[in-house]
C-alpha cells in the first residue's frame, strides 16, 4: 500500500503529464510490466459481453481519439439514463469549496434557500447507484480505454455532476472554472467516458473542445494547464477547430481530457453529466 509521503510525491510528478512525451512513456512502461500478467488484468477489465454497446467498433475509436481527441456514437439504454436521473435527483449533494449538503431541487434561480448561489453540484456516492456500476463494468468502455491508453487502467473513479444555471453576472463562470479553457491532469495518462444525462445543446452545458489539442499546444499552455482565454485557443487553433458538443440524454463519447476543453455555462436547463475516468 501506498504511504503518504509516496502518494503526495507521486500527486507531484503528475504535474509531468502536461508533456506528451511523458504520458507516451507511462503508457509504454505499464504496458511492458502488464504484459507479464497479463491474463490477470484481462480477466479483471474487458472480460466478457457488452450489455450496453455492442457491435461498437472499439479500434476505430481508439484511432479517432488519437486523432482528434474524441470519439462519439455511444448512447446509454434510456432505462439506465432514467435511473440515474432519479438517483441525481433523490441523492445529497455538494460544491466544492463548500461544506452543506443538498438536493438539486433545493436550488431554486442558481441558490439555496440561505442565498449561496449555486454553480455545480456533485451528486455524493455515484459507486451507490447501481446503473452507473453497470456502466463502469461495461467491457467495451473498457476495451477502448485500453487500446487507445495501451495498457488496463489502475484507478476507476465516477463522477456525477450538476452544472446549473446561474443569474450571477458573466453568468458564474468566475465561481465555476470550468466555464474557460483548460485542459485535465489526472495521472500520469488518463481519459474520459462522458454521458449526458439531460439534453444537451449549445444553451444547457455543452461540452466544447479544441481538435487535435491533445498532440500540439503552444509552450505557454503545455506549462499552464488553467484559464486561457477563447481569443488566445481561437488565435492560436482557429476557431474552426472547435467542436461544440451537443446530443439527447443518454449520448456519450470519450475523450483525451489532454485535449483544451470547457463547458458552456447552462442558460436554460441544468446539466447532468456522467463521467468516467480512467488513469
Ligand atoms: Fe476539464
Amino acid at each position: 500500500m501506498l504511504q503518504f509521503n509516496q502518494i503526495v510525491r507521486q500527486e507531484n510528478l503528475h504535474r509531468f503529464a502536461r508533456f506528451r512525451f511523458v504520458r507516451k512513456l507511462y503508457s509504454l512502461i505499464q504496458n511492458q510490466r502488464q504484459r507479464f500478467n497479463s491474463a490477470v488484468f484481462e480477466n479483471q477489465n474487458g472480460a466478457g459481453n457488452s450489455d450496453l454497446f455492442n457491435e461498437f467498433n472499439v479500434n476505430e475509436c481508439a484511432q479517432k481519439i488519437h486523432k482528434t481527441g474524441v470519439c462519439f456514437g455511444l448512447h446509454l439504454p434510456i432505462e439506465l439514463v432514467d435511473e440515474i436521473y432519479e438517483y441525481a435527483q433523490n441523492s445529497f449533494c455538494t460544491e466544492p469549496g463548500f461544506n452543506d449538503k443538498f438536493l438539486i431541487h433545493e436550488v431554486q434561480e442558481g441558490c439555496l434557500r440561505q442565498g449561496r448561489p449555486v454553480v455545480r453540484a456533485l451528486v455524493n456516492n455515484p459507486a451507490e447507484c447501481p446503473a452507473i456500476e453497470k456502466v463502469v463494468a461495461d467491457p467495451i468502455l473498457l476495451q477502448i480505454v485500453r487500446e487507445y491508453l495501451q495498457y488496463y487502467p489502475t484507478r476507476i473513479t465516477r463522477h456525477l455532476t450538476w452544472s446549473v444555471v446561474s443569474h450571477l453576472p458573466d453568468r458564474g463562470k468566475k465561481l465555476y472554472p470550468p466555464t474557460t479553457f483548460h485542459y485535465d491532469i489526472a495521472g500520469f495518462n488518463f481519459m474520459t467516458v462522458y454521458f449526458y444525462i439531460t439534453d444537451v445543446e449549445i444553451n444547457s452545458g455543452a461540452h466544447v473542445m479544441i481538435e487535435g489539442s491533445h498532440n500540439q499546444k503552444p509552450l505557454d499552455i503545455v506549462l499552464s494547464s488553467g484559464r486561457h482565454s477563447d481569443e488566445k485557443i481561437y488565435n492560436y487553433y482557429g476557431k474552426d477547430k472547435e467542436i461544440v458538443i451537443e446530443g439527447k440524454r443518454g449520448f456519450g463519447f470519450v475523450q483525451d481530457p489532454s485535449c483544451i476543453h470547457k463547458v458552456l455555462p447552462p442558460i436554460t436547463r441544468n446539466r447532468l453529466l456522467l463521467q468516467i475516468r480512467y488513469s
